[in-house]
């Protein structure tokens, strides 16, 4: 059949016509949103998800957030001190370790994700201690484990390793597994891409490399089936879920992570595509509500079941 007996415009009609036959839709139970907890409170008047919190404001803002409707946070710290190895990433008094025990003690409902990463907590912005100019593979590896293990016990529902390591994974299993901790999943960053869209959160927690740059871990933003390469090696190593990021770059990869995978799939609709669309909103040149709506909904669209994102908190107030 065809046009004239096809009219696709038929169910276009009327908003209850759209509404009825729409593939795709947005449920906040999806939805993470990240937040960062450091030695003062620094709010951010352009983009607020950017402001830091300190740990006794947190609990406020997760009651907060629980009242809205929102369902998960991902906690990033910004420690007191850097050092070369990262050492406040596994401390067990540190910034995330201190957040997490406090949101536990005032009942939070929320599902508590951590990021585990050292590029916050070294002095050079790295992920891992270095070997001349180099991230060291191998060691970090042992200190990413302590630094998962240690979010597990202060009460990590789900970490998410962010580094790129290869073999991290793996080594994060082990040692969870060794801490009596074998019933925390680890959502794995598996596609992570050398990406310019980080740049609003690596001024948020003062994480920017202080020399070279990331692209000698991170994934090269023209491959795809490296991507898939390090899924496949991620989901041998025990992973739980894996993470496109970013994610409007990369709709493409989500879709072939989705079909290739049948674990859940996230994706992570970065810093940058947020701080985008709100400064084009800001200056009156798109409205900002659309253009997130519609981007987020075609991350869900292209396959992820899950997404964190900075717009949570208002989409909460949009749905
Ligand atoms: C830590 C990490 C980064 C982001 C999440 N975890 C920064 C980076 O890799 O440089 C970026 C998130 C965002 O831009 O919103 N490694």
């Amino acid at each position: 059949m065809s046009f004239p007996a096809t009219r696709l415009r038929r169910l276009r009609r009327s908003d209850r016509l759209r509404a009825l036959v729409r593939e795709t839709r947005l449920d906040l139970d999806d939805f993470v949103f990240p937040l960062f907890v450091g030695p003062r409170t620094e709010p951010n008047a352009d983009l607020p998800p950017f402001g830091r919190l300190t740990v006794e404001d947190l609990a406020a803002e997760a009651a907060e957030l629980e009242r809205l409707g929102v369902r998960a946070v991902m906690l990033f710290g910004i420690p007191d001190e850097k050092d070369a190895e990262g050492s406040g990433a596994w401390d067990d008094d540190g910034v995330v370790q201190r957040a997490l025990r406090t949101l536990r003690e005032a009942s939070s409902n929320l599902v508590l994700t951590t990021d585990v990463c050292l590029c916050e907590y070294t002095s050079h912005g790295h992920c891992g201690p270095l070997d001349g100019e180099d991230v060291d593979n191998d060691a970090t590896l042992e200190l990413l484990a302590r630094t998962a293990v240690s979010h597990a016990e202060a009460g990590a529902e789900i970490v998410c390793p962010s580094d790129m390591m290869d073999g991290r994974v793996a080594a994060i299993r082990a040692a969870l597994d060794d801490a009596a901790q074998s019933h925390i999943p680890i959502v794995s960053y598996a596609a992570k891409y050398a990406s310019a869209f980080y740049g609003p959160f690596r001024e948020a927690v003062d994480s920017a490399p202080a020399f070279g740059d990331r692209r000698g871990y991170q994934l090269d933003p023209a491959n795809v089936r490296e991507a898939l390469r390090e899924c496949e090696l991620d989901v041998r190593e025990g992973a739980d879920a894996l993470l496109v990021k970013p994610a409007l770059p990369n709709l493409d990869v989500i879709r072939a992570v989705r079909e290739r995978f049948d674990l859940p799939v996230g994706a992570y609709n970065v810093s940058g595509e947020y701080a985008m669309l709100k400064a084009a909103g800001a200056r009156g040149w798109l409205d900002e509500r659309q253009a997130a709506v519609e981007s987020l909904t075609a991350i869900v669209r292209a396959g992820a079941d899950v997404v964190v994102s900075y717009w949570t908190k208002e989409l909460a107030g949009w749905l």
